[in-house]
């Protein structure tokens, strides 16, 4: 999708609430966790676990996931490489309102181009973006299987199936790697002191 709206004749407009406002009526700063990597890495349990603990502390945060998502905002997207940029700009677009809002998103989603990812990136100001790659090896992901949807893509019932009969690209630089055969509170725990929150 081009980046200029199709829409003429829009103009932007300006509210009265600043970033540094929001922040002190939330007692803290707001940024989108982003959590990518395989279907069964942990995206989900992990950035739950998260949003629980964070909401403990008195952070205000939200999950988006990916299965969820496509159950309302995106339910006309399916997993060609079309529909999942797609996918992705859509909910880049959410987690910057949700951003800009004062809050602390946290996401669940395959996400497997780089591209894509560094568009939602791009959306976001310096510091506001945090690449959590859930570094799970699909091994692992398809010996536990929880769904059964490996078994599907493996017998040809599910077509375009990341890792299997589609891409994943790992990102290179994340700001922080999730090693998920530590126990999950430990998982928590990284991600918290890495977030400062
Ligand atoms: S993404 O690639 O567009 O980011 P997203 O995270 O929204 O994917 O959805 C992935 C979820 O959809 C998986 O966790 C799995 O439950 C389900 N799913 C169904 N079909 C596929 C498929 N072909 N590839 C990957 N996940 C699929």
């Amino acid at each position: 999708m081009a980046d200029t709206p199709v829409s003429r004749n829009i103009v932007r407009a300006d509210g009265h609430v600043s970033g540094d406002d929001r922040a002190a009526l939330y007692g803290h700063s707001s940024r989108t966790v982003w959590f990518t990597g395989l279907s069964g890495s942990g995206k989900s349990t992990l950035a739950f676990a998260v949003e629980r603990a964070l909401v403990d502390k008195g952070v205000a945060c939200y999950v988006l996931d990916g299965d969820n998502v496509r159950f309302g905002l995106n339910r006309d997207l399916g997993f060609s490489p079309e529909d999942r940029t797609e996918n992705i700009r859509r909910i880049g677009e959410v987690c910057r309102l949700f951003q800009d809002a004062g809050l602390v998103v946290l996401t669940a989603f395959i996400s497997p181009y780089q591209t894509d990812r560094d568009q939602v990136r791009a959306l976001h100001g310096p510091g506001q973006f945090v690449e959590v790659f859930v570094d799970t090896p699909i091994e692992v992901c398809e010996a536990r299987d929880v769904k059964g949807l490996y078994a599907k893509a493996r017998a040809g019932d599910i077509p375009e199936f990341s890792g299997i009969s589609a891409p994943y690209e790992a990102p290179t630089t994340p700001e922080i790697r999730v090693d998920t055969s530590r126990p999950i509170d430990e998982c928590v725990t990284h991600i918290l002191e890495q977030l400062g929150l």
